[in-house]
């Protein structure tokens, strides 16, 4: 499957200064280990987890699982009967066991250049524990879900470690989303705690995330789910009133337009319930299958689904894809441009780096605030060595040109890395050439939020590189190309990706619907994991993934369910029928496209248009706003009434074209779509 030779042409090399220091200096090698986790996994992770603390031992086999629904229940179990506690191993053990108390677990850089501070691993720590005292004091206990919605601050970090150490479970939720969609996720997940933040600038943007939290917390109470309490850390503000506590943020920013709403009965201050938080607390001591965090996915219902990984076998996934894909040195300073309210944060930010006692920045702001050359004053900054982006930064900081990123130096650069969606050939050449110099090998990252760490992907010394391919699989991981009657096909083609066996770090179920998860990514092909994405392999073996070939779309990376949108649409009272597809975009690589049929007597104008857009925005949030809506009298039907999408997305792109249409009931409504399409979006 793997060829025995990496093809000499057409490819891209490391450099020879690289292959010295790597963990996995050549393909040969890469090719030898692959070998030996798929043939013996036992031995090849257990030999990694020897490095961990476990406070008691795996019983039976390292992975047991069914990955056949005709043959019964999926199930995929890690190190069963094995104990531990992740946060030890991120901290206690990195600290106390590998002395790396005083070394820097992160550089945060606040949104406003100047606004930075650094923390320890002794520091993170000790916050850790005394956090996780206050957990203790409000009640929560192992196994309990607890809902975080704060922006990029290390308390974050803190508060997700806290759960994890008194075997909490974690819910994070991305604070660009909107209140309903934190309202439906803390719901779904049952939290019984919040912890948020007064507010944040994204740019020059002030978001008070602190009135979205308390109408997120009215929408649960007026579902008949009231959470009982929610601890606001002030990241703005000075103290709320009537509450007593010392920290403040600092001057600089302090935001006097901030609006901090304070309910007595359900409010707490970060602050002043870490002052009286002992910095002594012992772990819980878990076991490999415990449920260690839940993670929303969009789903393509419409419903998010809460994907849920468990203890031991994400904590080794994650730990070994960081050190192995971005060649993890103890000297790196590496940076992960991510959202931690995005999958790629959880394991890139937080698991990962620091189960390997890595120094990272930690980064609140935005690629383009206050200008275009901000992430090369951080590379130079902090001398990052390995940096972790996503194709659409790329493309949007490639529209001003070399410029911006010449007139910093670079030179500590080592590694780079994407993720997120395919990444178009000439951002690639881009990336490789202006922000690497020619000398930095470039990792395409190809996983998802189910996978939980990196699933094929180039090694940055062993795997020769082709733009835009995610080239081969990380160790443990089978992949197979099926065409649609669910054989594997052999040699080049192309197809369904789909995974052969599992990998320690793959999700465990949908939270609270298991069913949801066979049917999801097991029923389509029994036998194999179905990712929903379609994939090449060519004459050398190099797999190139294509994208989605679901109803899912990829907007910036961020995954969204075009039927998500569409009932987002249809709750407003003037629409009666909505279609949403995928049309290119040259920064976001998708962008949203959506046809509305109003409800009788409605006029279609600007400000109704814009009301859509705002009930998109408020329903979901930011990430999913309509980049175009078009009125649809009628929509493409089959005569039994099935909205013929594939007819859509031709007149999104304007292609005429349309292929076979004769099961169309009546082709003047596809004419008068054409003429009325749109060319601008808002
Ligand atoms: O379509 C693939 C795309 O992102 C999807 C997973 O999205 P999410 O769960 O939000 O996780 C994103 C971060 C891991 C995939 O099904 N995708 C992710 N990485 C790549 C990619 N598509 C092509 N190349 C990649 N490197």
């Amino acid at each position: 499957m793997i060829p025995d030779q990496a093809p000499k042409e057409d490819v891209f090399h490391c450099n020879e200064d690289l292959k010295k220091e790597s963990h996995i200096p050549s393909f040969e090698r890469y090719k030898e280990l692959y070998i030996n986790s798929i043939e013996n996994p036992d031995e090849f992770w257990g030999a990694i987890a020897k490095d961990f603390f476990w406070k008691t031992k795996h019983t039976g086999r390292f992975l047991d699982y069914n990955f056949d629904v005709t043959k019964g229940e999926i199930f995929i179990k890690c190190m069963e009967g094995a104990t531990t506690n992740i946060c030890y191993n991120l901290l206690d053990r990195n600290v106390h066991e590998k002395k790396l108390g005083d070394k820097i677990a992160f550089f945060w850089e606040g949104n406003e250049p100047g606004d930075d501070l650094t923390v320890t691993y002794r520091e993170l720590l000790q916050k850790v524990c005394q956090f996780a005292n206050v957990l203790k004091s409000q009640g929560v206990k192992k196994g309990d879900r607890v809902s975080i919605y704060m922006p990029m601050v290390v308390e974050l970090v803190v508060a997700m470690l806290a759960c994890v150490r008194i075997g909490a479970v974690h819910s994070i939720v991305f604070a660009g989303f909107s209140a309903e969609s934190l309202c439906e996720r803390i719901i779904d997940s049952q939290c019984s705690l919040l912890i948020t933040a007064d507010g944040f600038y994204r740019g020059d943007k002030l978001i008070n995330l602190k009135l979205l939290a308390d109408e997120a917390l009215q929408k649960c109470r007026d579902k008949g789910f009231p959470v009982k309490k929610s601890i606001m850390l002030k990241h703005l503000s000075k103290e709320p009133e009537g509450v007593v506590g010392s920290q403040s943020p600092p001057a600089k920013r302090v935001c006097p337009d901030l609006e901090v709403p304070w309910n007595p009965d359900v409010d707490l201050c970060w602050h002043s319930l870490m002052k009286e938080a002992s910095d002594q607390c012992e772990p819980e001591w878990c076991e490999s299958e415990d449920p260690l965090f839940i993670l929303y996915t969009s789903g393509s219902t419409g419903k998010p689904k809460g994907v849920l990984h468990t203890v031991s076998g994400y904590l080794l996934y994650a730990a070994t894809t960081f050190k192995l894909v971005f060649d993890h040195q103890n000297d790196d300073v590496y940076w992960c441009t991510a959202d931690i309210g995005w999958i790629t944060g959880h394991s890139y930010i937080t698991y990962g780096p620091l189960a390997n006692g890595a120094t990272s920045v930690l980064f609140e702001g935005l690629p383009t605030y206050p200008d275009v050359s901000r992430m090369w004053e951080i590379v130079d900054k902090y001398r990052v060595t390995k940096f972790y982006t996503a194709p659409t930064a790329i493309r949007l900081l490639m529209k001003y040109g070399s410029e911006p990123v010449q007139k910093y130096k670079r030179k500590s650069l080592k590694v780079l890395g994407t993720v997120g969606e395919p990444i178009n050939p000439e951002a690639w050449q881009w990336y490789y050439s202006v922000v690497g110099d020619g000398r930095c090998p470039i990792v395409d990252t190809f996983w998802q939020t189910e996978t939980g760490g990196h699933v094929m992907t180039p090694l940055p010394a062993a795997t020769p590189m082709k733009p835009g391919s995610a080239t081969f699989p990380f160790f443990g991981v089978v992949p197979a190309i099926l065409n649609e009657s669910g054989e594997e096909l052999e040699g080049p083609s192309e197809g369904y990706l789909v995974f052969k066996q599992p990998w320690p770090g793959v999700m465990r179920t949908v939270y609270g619907n298991h069913e949801r998860f066979e049917t999801t990514y097991f029923k389509k092909f029994p036998g194999y994991y179905v990712t929903g994405d379609g994939c090449r392999r060519d004459k050398d073996g190099y797999y190139w993934i294509t994208g989605r070939i679901d109803d899912m779309l990829n907007v910036s990376g961020h995954l969204l369910s075009t039927a998500e949108v569409e009932s987002a649409l249809v709750e407003h009272k003037a629409v009666a029928e909505a279609a949403v597809v995928s049309r290119p975009h040259p920064v976001k690589g998708e962008s949203l496209y959506c046809f509305v049929t109003l409800t009788d007597g409605v006029a279609y104008n600007q400000a109704l248009e814009a009301e859509l857009r705002k009930q998109v925005r408020e329903k979901i949030g930011a990430i999913a706003t309509p980049d175009y809506i078009q009125n649809a009298p009628g929509l493409p039907k089959t005569r039994s009434g099935k909205i013929m999408r594939r007819v859509l997305r031709k007149i999104a792109c304007d292609e005429k074209d349309l292929g076979d249409v004769s099961t169309l009931a009546d082709s003047s409504v596809v004419e008068e779509l054409f003429r009325n399409r749109c060319r601008t979006t808002a």
